[in-house]
C-alpha cells in the first residue's frame, strides 16, 4: 500500500498581534516569522512523523526549492512534486493573537495543478493505495474521480471549507476529516449542538467514515455502525496553526497501520495538543518520541 498526499504548499508569513487587524486599520505586529506551511505540506510532515511513508504531490513555484528540501529532510518522498518555473508558489498571511489565528491564502502554483499533472502523478498508483486531499489545490474533482477509477481509498480533509466542496464528487470519498465548522457545513446542519451535527453527518454520509474534531471538547469518529469519542488533552495554546493538520496526519497514519479507531484518535489528540504549544505550522508538529 502506497500513500499519496496531493496537496498545497505555502510559505507562511506569521504575524503575532495583540488584536486582529480591523477594517481600515494599520498596525504593527509584535513579531514576525516565515515558515513552511500549507495544509498539504503540514499533513505530509505529520504523516511521516507519525511513522507512515508518504509521497507528497503538488506544485511549488519557481521560488519553491526550499519546500522540496524541507520535505526531503523529514523523509517525505517528493518524486511527484512539480516545480513550476514560470509562476510563484502559494503563501499564507497569518495573524496570531493569544493562540487563535486568522489566515489569508494566495494559492499561486497550488491552483495551477491541471489534469495532465494529475495523470502524470496517478499513473504511479493503483488499487489499494491511499489518497489524502485537502481543499487548497485545483483539479480536485478530477483527482477524486481518477483515484476512484484506480480503486484508491480516498480521505478528504475538507479544510478550508467553502462552496467548492459541494462541487466535488463527494460520493466517491471514503473518509472525511472535518472540524466542527466544516462538519456543520458538510452536513448542512444549522444546529450549535454537536449531537445534532453527528446525527446529520450520519444521515447524509451513511456509508462513509467521518472524523470530526471539536477543539477543547475532543473528537469523534462516526462510522457506519459506531460512534467513538476521544477527549482532548487540555493545554494552553500559543498558536493553533496546523493543529488540524497534525490531527489528520497522526489519525490517518495510525488508523491505516492498526485499524484501531480509539488508538488513532488518542494519538492524534495528543499530537495536536503539542502542536498548539509551538509557534508556526509544520515546525510545530511533534515527533512520535514527543508523545511518549
Ligand atoms: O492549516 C494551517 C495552514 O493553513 C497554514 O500552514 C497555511 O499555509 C494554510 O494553508
Amino acid at each position: 500500500m502506497k500513500v499519496l498526499n496531493f496537496g498545497s504548499l505555502n510559505y507562511d508569513h506569521v504575524y503575532e498581534v495583540d488584536h486582529f487587524v480591523l477594517p481600515g486599520e494599520t498596525m504593527s505586529s509584535l513579531s514576525y516569522m516565515r515558515g513552511f506551511g500549507g495544509k498539504g505540506l503540514n499533513q505530509s510532515i505529520a504523516l511521516k512523523k507519525a511513522g507512515l511513508d508518504v509521497y507528497h504531490a503538488g506544485r511549488v513555484g519557481y521560488d519553491g526549492q526550499d519546500f522540496i528540501d524541507y520535505l526531503n529532510k523529514y523523509g517525505v518522498k517528493t518524486d511527484y512534486l512539480l516545480k513550476d518555473e514560470k509562476n510563484a508558489g502559494g503563501h499564507a498571511r497569518i495573524e496570531v493573537c493569544r493562540g487563535e489565528n486568522r489566515i489569508v491564502l494566495y494559492g499561486g502554483a497550488n491552483q495551477l495543478i491541471d489534469e495532465k499533472q494529475v495523470d502524470d502523478v496517478l499513473e504511479h498508483f493503483e488499487e489499494g493505495d491511499v489518497l489524502l486531499l485537502q481543499n487548497e489545490i485545483s483539479s480536485m474533482s478530477y483527482i477524486i474521480r481518477k483515484a476512484r477509477e484506480l480503486g484508491m481509498y480516498i480521505a478528504f480533509n475538507t479544510a478550508p471549507m467553502n462552496e467548492l466542496v459541494f462541487s466535488y464528487p463527494l460520493d466517491l470519498i471514503d473518509l472525511f476529516i472535518v472540524n466542527e465548522t466544516e462538519g456543520r457545513g458538510l452536513s448542512e446542519c444549522d444546529s450549535e449542538k454537536i449531537e445534532d451535527i453527528i446525527l446529520a453527518l450520519k444521515e447524509k454520509y451513511a456509508d462513509k467514515e467521518v472524523v470530526m474534531t471539536v477543539g477543547k471538547d475532543g473528537s469523534y469518529y462516526i462510522g457506519k455502525d459506531m460512534v467513538v469519542y476521544q477527549k482532548a488533552y487540555p493545554v494552553t495554546a500559543v498558536d493553533t496553526t496546523a493543529a488540524g493538520d497534525t490531527f489528520t496526519g497522526f489519525f490517518l497514519a495510525s488508523y491505516l497501520k492498526d485499524k484501531d479507531v480509539k488508538k488513532a484518535l488518542d494519538l492524534a489528540a495528543k499530537a495536536s495538543s503539542i502542536t498548539v504549544q509551538g509557534k508556526g505550522a509544520a515546525d510545530s508538529i511533534p515527533e512520535m518520541k514527543d508523545l511518549l
